[in-house]
Parts: structure tokens; sequence; C-alpha cells
């Protein structure tokens, strides 16, 4: 990495390539068994690192889940989402959600999700079909990197924001070598198993979970397409 001060636009291609990468990434849920070379993972994190924080904190501790420890996280993850009495008593450590919604929120929450399931085939109904779809955030959908993230439980809400912007980093950074990602809340639910599989420090507090690996581009489900609000309808000019 070179010190000197970048003042080019990041221009090369007809687009820039960090546009791209905010365009094409999206939440991938069907993943190929392809491996990620542990030096891209590493190149991913590095990247990510440079990711702003207040007063440059770094808030972020990531366990980088593969092979056999991937495979034990998961089973113990599915056995519990498939006994109903275990699962019944998850209670993650926060809350991601709002315990009461409002609109417009619980539309876009309630398309977005109707939007998967259509694209599935599984209607209202299926629950049990619900139920192995909303599972298959437990095999990271397949994907041989799984990644755990964790913050330091003394830090404010400041150091989330931070968190999000490191989140975003790996995101972005994936595409930039051919390679899709989950962000997965879902793995809230499981913070103390994580906590004892993974040997956290009483301090560590689990933030989320996220799927990397090649998207599988034949998987219907990953060609959902998400609709945003236009500018004019979340942010005001003030002249
Ligand atoms: C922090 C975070 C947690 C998320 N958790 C989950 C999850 O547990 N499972 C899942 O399938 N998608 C999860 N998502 C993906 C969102 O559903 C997705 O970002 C949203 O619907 C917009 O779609 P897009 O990411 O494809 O643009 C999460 C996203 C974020 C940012």
């Amino acid at each position: 990495m070179t010190n000197a001060f970048p003042t080019e636009p990041l221009h090369t291609g007809a687009t820039p390539d960090l546009i791209e990468a905010m365009r094409t990434r999206r939440s991938v849920r069907a993943f190929l068994p392809t491996p990620v070379a542990r030096e891209t993972i590493e190149a991913i994190l590095a990247d990510a690192a440079r990711a702003p924080s207040g007063t440059n904190t770094q808030p972020w501790r990531v366990r980088v889940l593969t092979g056999d420890t991937l495979a034990q996280v998961v089973a113990m993850a599915e056995q519990i989402h498939n006994d109903p009495a275990a699962s019944a008593a998850l209670k993650p450590e926060y809350d991601y959600y709002p315990a009461e919604w409002k609109s417009p929120f619980v539309d876009r929450r309630r398309k977005v999700g109707w939007d998967l399931y259509g694209l599935l085939g599984i209607g209202k109904a299926d629950k049990a079909r619900m139920h192995a779809q909303h599972g298959r955030n437990f095999r990271f959908f397949d994907a041989p990197v799984g990644l755990i993230f964790t913050i330091d439980r003394i830090l404010s809400q400041g150091s989330w924001l931070d968190y999000g912007m490191f989140l975003q980093n790996i995101m972005l950074a994936a595409r930039a070598h051919g390679l899709h990602t989950c962000p997965q809340a879902a793995w809230t639910h499981y913070h103390a198993q994580l906590a004892e599989r993974l040997a956290f420090a009483p301090e560590e507090m689990l933030v989320c979970g996220m799927a990397l690996g090649f998207g599988d581009p034949a998987a219907i489900e990953n060609s959902l397409h998400t609709e945003r609000e236009p500018v004019a309808g979340f942010a005001s000019f003030h002249d």
C-alpha cells in the first residue's frame, strides 16, 4: 500500500470498480463448495480493516471458520434449530430488530421475505419449508467460509457504527475477488453456543455472522433483486 495521497478517481473501467462492487453486492443464499484461499480471506480482512473508526479504536474481532470447525459449528446450530424446545429457548444477547414494528420498515421487511419465498416457491402455509429455508442460515448457506464477528461489550453505539463500515468493506472487498457474502444476524440467537465453541473472552459479544464464498449462479434464490427507495424518498436537500 502506498502512503501517497490519492487524488485520482478510481476509473479502471467504464464504471469505477468501487461503484461496481456496491452495485453487484447482494446477499447470496446459496454458495458453491469451491474453497476460498486463506490468502484471499486475509487480503479481504486487511483491506476491510482500513475502515474508519472513532479515534481509530478498530472495534472488530473476526473468527474465520472453515473445514472441521465450520462443520462442527454448523452441526451444533442445525441440531438446535431442528429441536423446537431448544430453539425456543434461544435468546439473542442484543436485539437486532425492534420489538414493535411500524411502517414503512415492516412493509419492506415483509416484501423481501415474500419475494425470497416466492422465488423458492414457498407458500405462506408451508411452515416446514420456511423453517428449512431459515435453517440454511446455520449452514452459512453452504459457503466454505463462515465469519463470526464480536465486539468488546464495553464499547458503545459509536463503535457499532464503525463495525458496520468494516462489515460493508468486507462485502465490497469480497466482490473485488469475485466472491459473494451474506451478512447474518440469524447467528445472534446462538451467541452462547458460539462463545463456548469458539472460546470468546468474557468481554466479547457476538455482533453477527457472515457467509463468504463463490455464489452459485444457478441457484434461484441468488436471483433475488431487492428494491431501494429512490434518493428523493430518503434525502432532502437544504440550500
Ligand atoms: C447486519 C445484517 C444482518 C442480516 N442478517 C441476515 C440473516 O440472518 N439472514 C439472511 O438471509 N439475510 C440477512 N441479511 C440480509 C438482508 O436481508 C439484506 O441485506 C436485505 O434484504 C437487502 O438485500 P441485499 O443485501 O441483497 O441488497 C442481513 C443484512 C445485514 C446488513
